[in-house]
């Protein structure tokens, strides 16, 4: 495929090449090449503290960038990979430090986006890759999503069709005693206590919610937001969305994302399936789509509580937490 020769080329020159994956698109780089990680860091305009996810074929493939394997870590890769799960190993010395934000850790992950795979296969190489988004902004789902934020700043993109999943992967730490949930996502706690027994959950703020967890550096910055500010409403509390919505019309225009039945009167209205795997995979599309039809607020439903939802209630808190103190980085 005249495309993953193309992306190859670019990688070993040491270009950046956006890939697409099951959950959200990448901004791919050689994970091995300091150079052209950082030349990630510069286009996406995000800080250094914060790492980066290397994405590999197999496990076979991860040693390359990390320095044991504990059984855990073998279990969860045997149940999960390929597919939406990074899991945070201790990292080979020789790996550039700019990957891992100077941590001892490395994040990896084998994704299961057939084009991903076929683009690891052929380059050989391990591919550093954070969402393909400008820092704070909200991750791409579609090649569309990535031209419109990185355009100028990228070699090239496959356009590998919608992400599957739609929400970034779940990422969890097996480096230390007590494996701990850094990231929310669609592989759930339960899921993952199927496989390992217990596992700690550190929430949104980065503060432990279970026993000895580390904080993870990006739980604890601003992500995933529209420009919209979001307000949270009940699911199919019509009086209480209708008052926010008149409340909020009155100074600038507004967006109702639904997933009830309830559809009212917006500037944009969009209803998503009120599964939280057909939710996950239309959010990031909806949050996009209140950015291009430039809403200044969106009201929101609530998702339900519970283990299924955790990755969708993580994203939506975050987007949702991003203003008020005019802190936008
Ligand atoms: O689904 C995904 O994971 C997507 C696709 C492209 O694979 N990638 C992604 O990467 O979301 P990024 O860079 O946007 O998010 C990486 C996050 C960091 O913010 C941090 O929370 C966690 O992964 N992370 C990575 N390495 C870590 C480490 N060594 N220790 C703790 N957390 C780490
Ligand atoms: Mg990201």
């Amino acid at each position: 495929m005249q495309e993953i020769d193309d992306a190859v080329t670019a990688l070993r020159g040491g270009h950046l090449c956006v890939l697409p994956t099951e959950t959200v698109y990448g901004l791919g780089a050689n994970a091995l090449d300091a150079g052209a990680v950082r030349r990630i860091y510069d286009a996406k305009g995000r800080p250094s503290f914060n790492p980066l996810i290397v994405h590999v074929s197999d496990m076979t493939a991860a040693q390359q960038v990390i320095a044991a394997v504990p059984p855990a870590a073998q279990a969860l890769a045997e149940a999960f990979w390929p597919g939406p799960l990074t899991l945070v190993l201790p990292r080979r010395p020789e790996l550039p430090t700019a990957i891992t934000a100077g941590l001892e850790t490395v994040g990896v992950r084998a994704p299961s986006h057939p084009v991903a795979r076929a683009l690891l296969e052929a380059a050989g190489v391990p591919i550093a890759a954070p969402s393909a988004n400008r820092y704070t902004r909200v991750s791409p789902t579609r090649a569309e999503h990535v031209l419109s934020q990185l355009r100028d700043r990228v070699d090239l993109v496959i356009d590998g069709g919608p992400c599957a999943v739609g929400i970034e992967s779940t990422v969890i730490d097996v480096s230390g005693a007590t494996p701990t949930i850094l990231r929310p996502g669609s592989v759930s706690r339960a899921a993952l206590e199927a496989v390992i027994g217990p596992v700690a959950l550190v929430s949104a703020g980065g503060t432990p919610l279970g026993d000895a967890p580390r904080p993870s550096p990006g739980l604890v910055d601003r992500h995933y937001a529209p420009n919209a500010r979001l307000h949270f409403v009940a699911a199919g509390a019509v009086d209480e969305a209708e008052r926010t919505l008149r409340a909020l019309r009155t100074s600038g225009r507004v967006g109702f994302v639904s997933h009830s039945a309830h559809m009212p009167e917006a500037h944009l209205t969009l209803r998503l399936p009120a599964d939280p795997v057909g939710y996950a995979q239309a959010l990031y599309d909806a949050l996009h789509a209140l950015d291009e039809a430039h809403c200044d607020a969106a009201v929101i439903e609530r998702v339900p509580d519970g283990d299924a939802w955790e990755g969708v209630a993580d994203r939506l808190r975050r987007a949702g937490s991003s203003h008020g103190n005019g802190d936008r980085r």
